[in-house]
């Protein structure tokens, strides 16, 4: 197959930097995350293998991104129908699916992954992957506030191995946090670096800190928001109102809560306050996690702290 081809790069900049051209990648999760990244990869001229051990989740996935593309030809297009269509068709064209992980990651240059924020799930994952994916492919998860070192224990890889962390929704939001540890090579980071450009995306980097930069700083922001509201210092509402016109912010703290999804909120506040038990900062909401024991997750169930239709 034409992926397995190899090829570095030197970039023109004084410093010269040496990196993986990526053609073929491979996004592990069909969830909101992982087809976000798909998207954003086809339409970007990079072929795409969507995978998922559930099909209906990918052919959903799938739906999705074309709906989602359609939406911005409409716009980016609105002169130009038949540029447009060409533009859909091509993206369309880069996106397979398959529920086969180690049989695709033969011949691909990138694996992200975007699946559930378990370590052991993670670990178990790319292991597998290690084993039968060619030496050049760079694995990368986009966790939010797992360890990257911690995931990439599990290979043989460390050098090849980071962190792309993208936002949600991802075709909108323009940054991706690019993640080195201690072992991953120049040559990867730059990779990934050239690779979160190709994609049309501005990238900052951070250490292999819990939550990096920016879920180090909104989830603590999030969580103070629902313990002001817990405290009843005020309604819900009014404090994203607050927040959206007081500060210009797009979403106040419990839309962009819904909007993430409680549960994810949860797991990455679970796992910080297990790690800093004495750090009010991490500390448990009640509330939180009374919705999240109800199923209540936000706006992909229907419920959250706010109801959607
Ligand atoms: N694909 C392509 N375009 C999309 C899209 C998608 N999936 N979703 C939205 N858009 C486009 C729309 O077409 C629209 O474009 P125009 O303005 O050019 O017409 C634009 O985005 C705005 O969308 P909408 O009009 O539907 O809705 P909106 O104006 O209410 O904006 C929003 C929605 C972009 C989500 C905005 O509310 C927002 O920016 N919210 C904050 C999101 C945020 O903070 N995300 C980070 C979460 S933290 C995270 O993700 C990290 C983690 O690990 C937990």
């Amino acid at each position: 197959m034409a992926f397995f081809t190899h090829h570095i790069c030197r970039g023109l900049s004084s410093s010269a930097v040496r990196h993986v051209v990526i053609k073929h990648v491979t996004i592990i999760g069909g969830g909101q995350m992982g087809a976000g990244i798909a998207q954003v990869a086809a339409s970007t001229g990079h072929a795409v293998t969507l995978v998922d051990t559930n099909e209906d989740i990918l052919k959903k996935a799938v739906k999705g991104i074309e709906g989602n593309l359609k939406r911005v030809v409409k716009k980016k297009f609105a002169d130009k129908p038949e540029a447009g269509e060409e533009f859909l068709q091509k993206a369309m064209q880069n996106v397979s699916i398959s529920t086969d992980a180690g049989s695709v990651v033969q011949g691909t240059d990138l694996v992200v992954e975007a699946i559930v924020e378990n370590l052991k799930v993670k670990q178990d994952l790319f292991g597998g992957l290690d084993k039968v994916a060619p030496a050049h492919t760079i694995f990368a998860s986009n966790t939010s506030s797992l360890s990257i070192t911690d995931i990439a224990s599990s290979t043989n890889r460390l050098d090849r191995f980071g962190g792309l962390h993208f936002f949600n929704p991802v075709p909108v939001m323009r940054l991706v946090e690019v993640i080195a540890t201690s072992s991953t090579s120049q040559e990867t980071f730059d990779s990934l670096l050239n690779f979160s450009k190709m994609l049309g995306k501005t990238s900052v980097s951070c250490k292999d800190t819990p939550g990096f930069i920016v879920n180090r700083l909104l989830l603590p922001y999030i969580l103070d928001a629902v313990r002001m509201y817990e405290r009843g210092d005020g309604s819900k509402e009014d404090i994203d109102i607050a927040m959206k016109l007081g500060c210009g912010y797009p979403m106040g703290p419990f839309e962009l809560s819904d909007y993430v999804g409680l549960d994810t909120m949860k797991f990455i506040m679970d796992g910080w306050s297990a790690a800093n038990p004495d750090n009010p900062m991490f500390a448990q909401s009640e509330v939180l996690n009374k919705l999240v024991a109800e199923g209540k997750f936000g706006k992909k169930t229907g419920e959250g702290f706010y109801k959607y239709k």
